[in-house]
Parts: structure tokens; sequence; C-alpha cells
């Protein structure tokens, strides 16, 4: 026997169990979306490397380690599947000149990817919903952003997730507050990690990320961002507290919160819950006000985040009981029955119902085996008798009521009643 070809490790099938849950998450995330005035944008999910590499920054694990990155055998042009979508998403806004007729508010939503480690709530092949606000700068647009995900839990019926938020400042302020890190980082060079002492002098920011615990008092004790912001930054890191607060969303400000990807300046921010072990970020972004121009666009500023759909999913599956999808499980037998429940079945998704057909015969016992497990409310039975009187029997499955015959012009009404 020949051995069975598996899933490539770290990407995963989306089964028909828990196809309900992804598609109330995404029917509710539509309409959000469609509340705030956001259009959706669909992005191919290969790109050039370059691309990538450009905007999330060379020194990041993402580009260091975790693309999928090939030669396009015809021409010798490195490609890569996307690991994230604002990348993409400023290419083709830039492409088409959308921000031609002023600020533009897009999402987008699919697969990504990433060679990370797999772990429960981390996989290579995952899925984000995006959302950019491209061309708009002020403190408001930050703010919205952060609201409406508070919004977004509340309409997905999820607590537990909670709000942190930072400012990287200008990237002047940056270059200042990283030359003090990196003296900071000097002076304590024996207490370093291999990572932290690799990223010293390439992303000293990113050493503040560090999970080592043996890490952590070094990394308390650094000094802060915060204090060598420009006075421009501190005034819309406040007007972003204030417009937030006014709307009644908690948070938290979390001065070590740096982002993994280099493009972000001013406002970050991450939603994390302790319902999901290690992976608790559920969402993040931040405001991004230089990448428009560094992938060769006319300078225009810019913010948005993402969110990581199986984890949201995760969260939404552990609370929710599963929803029976399927109204009506028909089961048929005899020469006059066939067509009669045919028609039935046609009439009743006429009506809007869910309906599955028994195919493949068999006897009335082992049809109801099939119509129970099938997990539809109702069996709907036809026999020769039924199909001659144009009637069927209706038998709930799932609550102690007695089946009935009735006639096929009533059936829909009792159904649905
Ligand atoms: P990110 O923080 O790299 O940001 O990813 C956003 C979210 O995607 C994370 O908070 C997490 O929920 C989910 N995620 C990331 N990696 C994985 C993984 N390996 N498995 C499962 N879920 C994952 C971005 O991608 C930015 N593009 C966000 C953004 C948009 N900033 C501005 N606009």
């Amino acid at each position: 026997m020949s051995d069975s070809i598996q899933a490539i490790r770290g990407m995963n099938d989306m089964l028909p169990d828990e196809s309900p849950v992804w598609e109330r998450f995404e029917a509710i995330v539509q309409d959000w979306l469609r509340r705030y005035g956001y259009r959706q944008i669909r992005m191919p999910i290969l790109e050039r490397t370059e691309l990538f590499v450009r905007s999330i920054g060379e020194v990041t694990d993402i580009v260091e380690k975790e693309m999928y990155t090939f030669t396009d055998r015809l021409n010798g042009d490195s490609l890569t599947l996307r690991p994230e979508g604002t990348a993409s998403c400023v290419r083709a806004a830039l492409q088409h000149n959308l921000l031609y007729n002023g600020p533009q508010r897009l999402w987008y939503a699919g697969p990504m990817f990433r060679h990370e480690r797999p772990q429960k709530g981390r996989y290579r092949q995952f899925h984000q919903v995006g959302v950019e606000a491209l061309g708009l700068g002020g403190a408001d647009a930050d703010a919205e952003l952060i609201v409406m995900g508070a919004r977004l839990w509340r309409d997905l019926g999820l607590d537990r997730i909670s709000l942190e938020i930072n400012t990287l400042g200008s990237s002047e302020a940056r270059l200042r507050y990283r030359a003090r890190l990196v003296q900071y980082l000097e002076r304590h060079i024996d207490a370093l990690d291999e990572d932290a002492r690799r990223r010293m002098h390439t992303n000293p920011l990113r050493v503040l990320d560090s999970k080592n615990p043996q890490m952590q008092a070094l990394i308390g004790a650094a000094p802060r961002l915060l204090d060598d912001l420009d006075e421009e930054s501190l005034q819309h890191f406040e007007n972003v507290q204030r417009l937030v607060r006014l709307s009644g969303v908690n948070f938290t400000i979390n001065p070590r919160l740096v982002r993994g990807l280099d493009y972000y300046n001013r406002t970050v921010f991450e939603w994390v819950t302790d319902a999901l072990g290690a992976q608790g970020t559920v969402c993040a972004g931040g405001r991004y006000d230089g990448l428009i121009e560094q992938i060769g666009g006319k300078p225009a500023p810019a913010a948005g985040f993402a969110m990581g759909v199986e984890r949201l999913i995760a969260l939404m599956a552990g609370g929710a009981m599963p929803q029976p999808w399927l109204d009506v499980y028909v089961v048929w037998s005899g020469s006059q029955a066939e067509a009669h429940a045919w028609r039935v079945a046609e009439r009743l998704r006429d009506g809007g119902l869910n309906v599955s057909m028994h195919h493949g015969g068999g006897s009335f016992k082992s049809q109801m085996k099939r119509a129970d497990g099938s997990g539809a409310r109702f069996a709907v039975i036809v026999g020769d008798d039924e199909a001659q009187a144009e009637e069927a029997t209706l038998k709930p499955l799932r609550e102690q009521r007695e089946q009935a015959r009735v006639r096929v012009t009533d059936l829909m009404a009792l159904i649905k009643g």
C-alpha cells in the first residue's frame, strides 16, 4: 500500500463541521465593515519578494526566516507567498491610482503564509481580515480603527479581549531612542541572549519583544521610548487616547509594544486574550505613514490592522452551541414516491429551507437512521400512499412532537411555525 498524502504541516483543512462558525464569522464581519464605510479589495496571493522586503523590513523575523519565497522558473523573478496583506493592499491602491479620489477605506480577507513553528493558534497558512485606512493622518482615524475592533468583539459575542496601545513616535524620535537603547544593551551585553545580541545592532527595538524569562528584568529597566517622543507624536497619542476613552473603550498603555513589522510609526495597538494560551494576540495594527512613499507613491499617511481569523474562530467555537443547519431530510420509498419526493424537496427549497434528499434507496428504517445522523430538524417521509394523496409525513427529529401526515401545501407552514 502506498503512503497516503497528508497536508503540509501547519496548513489546515477547514472541515464541514467547522464551516458554520466560519460562515457566521464572515457574515458578521462583512456587516460590521459596511457599517464603517469600508469596501473590499482582493489582491493576488503571490507578489514580488521585493514588495515585502521593502515594506516589512529586511531585519524582521518575517523577511529573515518566515517567507515562502521561490524563483519563477521562466524568468528568474523572486516571488513570495504573501505573509501579510498591508503591503499588497498599498501596492494595489497605488497601481490603480485609488488615492487620486481621496482617502480610501479598504478591507481584504484571505490566507497568509509564514514559515513559523506551528503550534496551537500559530499556523503556516492562516487567515486574516485586514482593514486599511489609506490617506487618513489624524488621531481620529486611529481612534476609529480601535473603536471598530471593540464593536466587532461585541458583535461576535466575545469578551476577554483587551486592548494594549503604544506610540512609536516619529522616525527621528525612534532613531534618538534607538541610540539610547543600543547604549543600554551594550552596557548589559553579558545578560543578553543570543537572539538579543544578534538583534542589538540591526533591530534593537525588537529586543524589547523578547519572551525569554531571563531577559525580562533587563527589558523592564530599559530606557523608554515614551521619554524620547517628539511633541507632535505625543499630542497625537493624547488625542487617540481621548477619543478612544470618549467611546467607552478601555485600554492599557504598554510601552514595550513594538510590533514585528518595520513600517509602523506613532500609534500601534494589539487586542489580546488570555483564553487561547501563548498565541493570544487576535488583532493588531497601527499607523504606517511612511509606507506609501516607500512603495513608490506620493507621500500619504495611513493606518490599519489585521485580525487572525483562526484565533477568533477558536474563541467563538469555545462558547457556541453547534447550530442545526439542515431543516429537512427527505426519506422515500415506493415506485410513485420518488417523483413526489423530488417535487416536495424542490418545493421546500423554493420556500427557503435547507433540504437534503436521501440518495441510494434502502429500507425506511435505514433511511431514518441517515435522517437522524444528518442533524436535520425534520424528516419528511414519502411513500406511495402519500404520493397518491399529495401528502407527506412530517416527523420532528429534535423535539418530542408526534409525527403527522399532512397535505404538501401545509408542510412549509408547519416546518417554519
Ligand atoms: P501581524 O501582527 O503580523 O500584523 O498579524 C496580525 C494578526 O494575524 C496577528 O495578531 C494574529 O492574530 C494573526 N497571525 C499572525 N501570524 C499568525 C500565524 N502564524 N498563525 C495564526 N495567526 C497569525 C500584520 O500582519 C499587519 N499587516 C497588520 C496591519 C494591517 N497593520 C496595519 N494594517
